[in-house]
């Protein structure tokens, strides 16, 4: 599977009152064409700020990203503009990226209209995302956003991204704010299109119930730090992770926020103020002296996974 995007050594560090607060280090990510990557933690964790990074949106503190094997930091200006739309973002809250006093088919057309391509029709091409997310453009082509479900809205949102033809797609708790029947139609849609158009996804969420229906592989991340990655299926079947293992608890219940499990405490420590050594060890059952004196590096546990662990729960 051809790799699209490629993060290394990404560290985002934002400016605070309190100081620099490094929300994320070291974050090492593929995304492959025709595959999801689901990125997983809890509210605070970081996920955000390796999203915004990869579009460097802003740039990354440190690190590199590459598109089909291009060095975006190497980009000039014009350059990164001219690439920009090959990397679309889906948002947690359509409404706030729909301007409501626009007609549907005028939304979706939005990346047409800014890179206007002769050989693109853009009556054709707006009915056919639309038709794509299952909108058909003669029953909600003239609708405005407020005349739209949630759901709806967030497919209007899918539309608009696929008309800027992209090659990758990051979703950023695209379905938290859905009901559950929407949230089930949205993932629908997003594993068939990344199948279907190439696309290399990124799926933010903090819900491991949605990571396990849209993503082919996941990557934990706890406290700034990936923990754990691996393919979907094996890891939630059996997590190397403690972390993992306590955020799997938390799945029976849907809704239910990460870290109400009983097995995790409901706050995690700050990012100013990191713990020594392994980052979850004031939260973990398993921690021992050598969890805080050695930070554990990422390793391979079993084919194709890894785990950041001192004591993986896998041999
Ligand atoms: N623009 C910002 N300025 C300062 N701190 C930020 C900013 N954005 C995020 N943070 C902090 O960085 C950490 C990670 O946040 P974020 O990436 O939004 O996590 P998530 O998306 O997993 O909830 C949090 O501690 C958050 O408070
Ligand atoms: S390194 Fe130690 S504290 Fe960290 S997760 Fe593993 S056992 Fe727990
Ligand atoms: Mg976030």
């Amino acid at each position: 599977m051809t790799a699209v995007l490629h993060a290394t050594g990404l560290s985002v560090v934002h400016r605070t009152r309190s100081g620099p607060l490094h929300a994320v280090s070291e974050i090492d990510l593929t995304l492959r064409e025709r595959r999801t990557l689901a990125l997983v933690g809890e509210s605070g964790s970081g996920k955000s700020s390796i999203a915004k990074a990869l579009l460097r949106l802003p740039p990354p503190s440190a690190g590199t990203v590459t598109l089909d094997g291009t060095d975006l930091a190497t980009l000039t200006p014009r350059a990164l503009r001219a690439l920009r739309p090959r990397m679309q973002m889906v948002f947690q809250d359509p409404l706030s990226s729909l301007n409501p006093r626009r007609r549907v088919s005028d939304l979706v057309a939005e990346p047409l209209d800014a890179h206007p391509d002769p050989a693109r029709d853009r009556a054709v091409v707006v009915a056919r995302q639309l038709d794509a997310v299952g909108l058909p453009s003669d029953l909600f082509g003239d609708r405005r956003p407020g005349q739209l479900s949630g759901g709806q809205a967030q497919r209007v949102a899918i539309a608009r991204a696929l008309t800027a033809e992209p090659r990758v797609l990051i979703a950023d708790e695209a379905v938290s704010a859905l009901d559950v029947s929407a949230q089930a139609t949205v993932l629908n849609l997003l594993r068939r299109l990344t199948e279907e158009r190439g696309l290399a996804s990124l799926f933010i969420s903090h819900d491991l119930g949605v990571v396990r229906a849209v993503s082919d592989d996941v990557a934990v991340l706890q406290l700034g730090r990936l923990c754990e990655q691996g393919p979907t299926e094996e890891v939630l079947a059996a997590p190397a992770h403690p972390y993992t293992a306590a955020l799997l608890a938390a799945v029976p219940e849907p809704g239910r926020p990460l870290g109400d499990t009983g097995l995790l405490p409901a706050d995690p420590p700050s990012p100013l103020a990191p713990p020594s050594g392994c980052r979850f060890r004031t939260r973990c059952p398993l921690a021992d002296a050598r969890c805080s004196a050695e930070t554990p590096a990422m390793h391979e546990v079993a084919p194709g996974r890894t785990a950041a662990c001192h004591r993986p729960l896998i041999p």
